[in-house]
């Protein structure tokens, strides 16, 4: 079988590939989404061998003609790889010589190779995809500040180990979920600084004889600097494993809120109802409203983890410098940034059109003898030793549950009875108002902090959405 034509590497192959390997090797199916990438990087690199002599200002001229032809050929779908094509770069290449002939766009190739320009690539892809995601964080962000903004001063029943433990406003709980996303935010803009620089002039692995200048492609695709190793350059993902740690743990997050949803709208919890236009029937069960969205936002998240895990594990264990494994790291990125901008939409119309059951929320807050710790927490300020305290509210709580009483309804003969520490006063943080508004250090659930915290929110995540 003879080299196809189309390959980029043919010269010292008496036989072309078999089939199988051929189809093994293929990434046009995934990596022809880079194309216009590709193609800003060549518009770059052209500047460099413009600069290095090695293209004339003329040549320079047909050759920048011929990649806004072909790039406006890529986006509108009228050029497209061959079937016999290995990769996006052979692809292009095709085109450019078709468009400015094999003599001038056959100068191309020279000191660069596929290994500088897919890490660079794939850089400048994540780069936007970061710009994206952003985007979607922040008007996530927007949707839980809404209904923060919306609801201040409805108190609810807080958990921990799932149970009732202290009553919070359901602006407090919400705002929790806002928090971990705008660490996010700042991962990702942390991650930038080390994405933001060119891969171009590594070459395969240890850097050109040409004397091109690595700055000026970099400088041309607005990224701040240069890999500092030709060879950690080409080898190294960790920078995409990285974006792809950071959209995981986006979906967690949302994964974790989407289980609380799941909840809430269950008959048994009733803390919401979700919107007809966010929710879904059943087939087969008439009156079912499913929770679908929440659901695929966890589901998804598996996903998201499986795609970081199946990246880290296709690096560990690679010598230096470029293998042809560092090709599976496009899909498991594309797949989780894709994911991510499919449930993003949905999970923030879900949540914004939530209508919460304030009655039944007000209703439960102090349920589970949630105020104990209050009473615990009287005591001490009456002066009782913090450990006595624990002792003596446990034993209300006991008495309560023995009689089949709430905490407010214990009359003033049993709470002495109890304990002489108990008195008539105590009544007074019996009420899920003044537990709240009591919790008024920085960070806690009181209104005024909680207005705080959306003050902070809003500067980062204005309102975006109309
Ligand atoms: N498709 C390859 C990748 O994604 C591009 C580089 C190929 N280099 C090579 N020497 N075969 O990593």
């Amino acid at each position: 079988m003879a080299q196809s034509k189309d390959s980029l590497w043919g010269g010292r192959f008496a036989g072309g590939p078999s089939e199988a390997l051929e189809a093994l090797s293929k990434s046009t199916h995934f990596d022809w989404r880079l194309a216009t990438y590709d193609l800003k990087g060549t518009s770059a690199h052209l500047v460099a061998l413009h600069a290095g002599g090695y293209v004339t200002t003329d040549e320079l001229a047909v050759l920048n003609k011929a990649v806004a032809e072909l790039t406006k050929r890529v986006e509108d779908g009228s050029f497209l790889p061959k079937a016999t094509e290995e990769d996006v770069h052979a692809a292009l290449e095709r085109g450019l010589i078709q468009i400015a002939g094999s003599q001038l766009a056959g100068k191309i190739r020279a000191g660069r190779s596929r290994n500088d320009q897919i890490a660079t690539l794939i850089r400048i892809f994540m780069l936007d995809a970061a710009d994206a995601i952003e985007a979607q964080v922040l008007d996530y962000l927007d949707a839980l500040c809404s209904q923060a903004e919306n609801h201040i001063g409805v108190a609810m029943p807080g958990r921990t180990h799932f149970q009732l433990a202290q009553p919070v406003l359901l602006s407090h709980h919400l705002l929790a979920h806002a928090w971990p996303q705008v660490r996010n935010l700042q991962r990702l803009e942390d991650w930038r600084k080390r994405a933001n620089r060119s891969a171009y002039g590594a070459g395969a692995l240890a850097g050109s004889t040409l004397g091109l200048d690595p700055k000026l492609v970099a400088e041309e695709l607005g990224l701040n600097g240069v890999s500092e190793n030709s060879m950690d350059a080409t080898s190294s993902r960790d920078l995409v494993a990285e974006f792809v740690f950071i959209l995981s743990l986006i979906g967690i997050d949302l994964s974790r809120i989407s289980e609380e949803v799941i909840a809430w709208v269950s008959f048994e919890f009733g803390y919401a109802i979700l919107a007809d236009e966010f929710s879904t029937g059943s087939s087969i069960m008439p009156q079912k409203k499913n929770p679908d969205i929440a659901e695929l936002t966890r589901g998804k998240s598996g996903r998201l983890i499986g795609n970081l895990t199946g990246l880290l594990a296709t690096l560990k264990g690679l010598p230096l410098s470029y293998n042809r494994d560092l090709q599976e790291d496009k899909e498991p990125m594309f797949d989780s940034f894709d994911s991510l901008m499919l449930i993003f939409p949905a999970f923030i119309g879900m949540i914004s059109t939530l209508t919460f059951d304030k009655e039944r929320l007000e209703y439960l807050a102090p349920k589970g003898f949630s105020l104990a710790t209050d009473v615990a927490e009287w005591l001490v300020k009456q002066g009782v030793v913090f450990r006595d305290a624990h002792e003596i509210t446990g034993q209300l709580v006991q008495f309560c549950e023995a009689n089949d009483l709430e905490l407010d309804q214990v009359s003033d003969e049993q709470l002495v009875k109890v304990s002489k520490h108990l008195l008539p006063e105590v009544r007074k943080v019996l009420k899920v108002s003044g537990s709240i508004e009591a919790r008024n250090g920085a960070g806690g659930t009181s209104s005024s902090q909680v207005i705080d915290q959306l003050v902070a929110l809003r500067k980062l995540a204005p309102h975006r959405r109309v």
